[in-house]
């Protein structure tokens, strides 16, 4: 299906991901898709143009021809421009997360995102960061991961984090959002969260970063990748 190789990394909200991608998709030269962004980036153009979040056909019409752009900066860093709009703050907040993970459930909106994700799979590579990349819109992918960690360490970590940012989070309400979050992607009915069969799952509760990083080297060196 796709020339690229591709290492995707799948997983629930806050196992970290996302910095996982980013480090591995800088040490390669890899292209990195955040899909989250892009179902992030579709709630976020509904509520724009004032569309429910549930009325699907509309939302799936705004998620095929999303005006976006991803701008690299420095440190792996990326603008994101939504309509000409510098949007890369909005789209990480906890509200819009949990916009997102409505609008994904719904499947015209995953259908309307499939070509646009798999365009990423550009020479030399792409990391894919998601739920569905090993399952669904990679299933060739040659090195699936699926990175997990408990929801109490998810929700210290994404509370960590904002505080890094000089934000002040509430940690139990975290934790009952990124429940909630589980819940509703692990129990869609199209393309839920759940480890592809050929994935290799790393329960990151008690590894540091650098131990993940080391386990996806491995994998990837095992493939022949890198
Ligand atoms: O990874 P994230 O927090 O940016 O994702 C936001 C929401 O988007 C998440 O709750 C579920 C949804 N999502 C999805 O359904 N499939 C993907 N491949 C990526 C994200």
């Amino acid at each position: 299906m796709t020339q690229a190789p591709v290492l995707a990394i799948d997983g629930p909200g806050g196992a970290g991901k996302g910095t996982i991608c980013q480090l591995v998709a800088k040490k390669l030269g890899w292209h990195l898709l955040d899909s989250g962004a892009l179902y992030r980036l579709t709630a976020l153009a509904a509520s724009k143009h004032g569309v429910a979040l549930d009325n699907e056909e509309s939302v799936a019409v705004l998620a095929k021809h999303l005006d976006v752009q991803f701008i690299p900066q420095d440190e792996g860093l990326v603008n994101t421009i939504l309509e000409g709009e510098d949007v890369s703050l909005n789209i990480r907040t906890e509200e819009v997360g949990s916009m997102a993970s409505k609008v994904a459930a719904l499947p015209a909106v995953r259908q309307a995102l499939l070509e646009r994700q798999r365009d990423f799979a550009q020479s030399p590579g792409v990391v894919a960061d998601g739920r569905d990349m090993g399952t669904v819109v990679f299933p060739d992918a040659p090195v699936k991961i699926y990175l997990t960690a408990s929801a109490e360490e998810r929700a210290k970590r994404r509370f960590l984090q904002l505080q890094e940012k000089g934000v002040d989070g509430d940690i139990e309400a975290i934790l009952k959002d990124i429940q909630e979050r589980d819940e509703r992607d692990m129990n869609r009915e199209v393309a839920p969260l759940k480890p592809a069969v050929d994935s290799l799952v790393v329960e990151s509760t008690n590894m540091s970063i650098e131990q993940v990083l080391d386990v996806v080297m491995t994998e990837l060196k095992r493939a022949n990748l890198v």
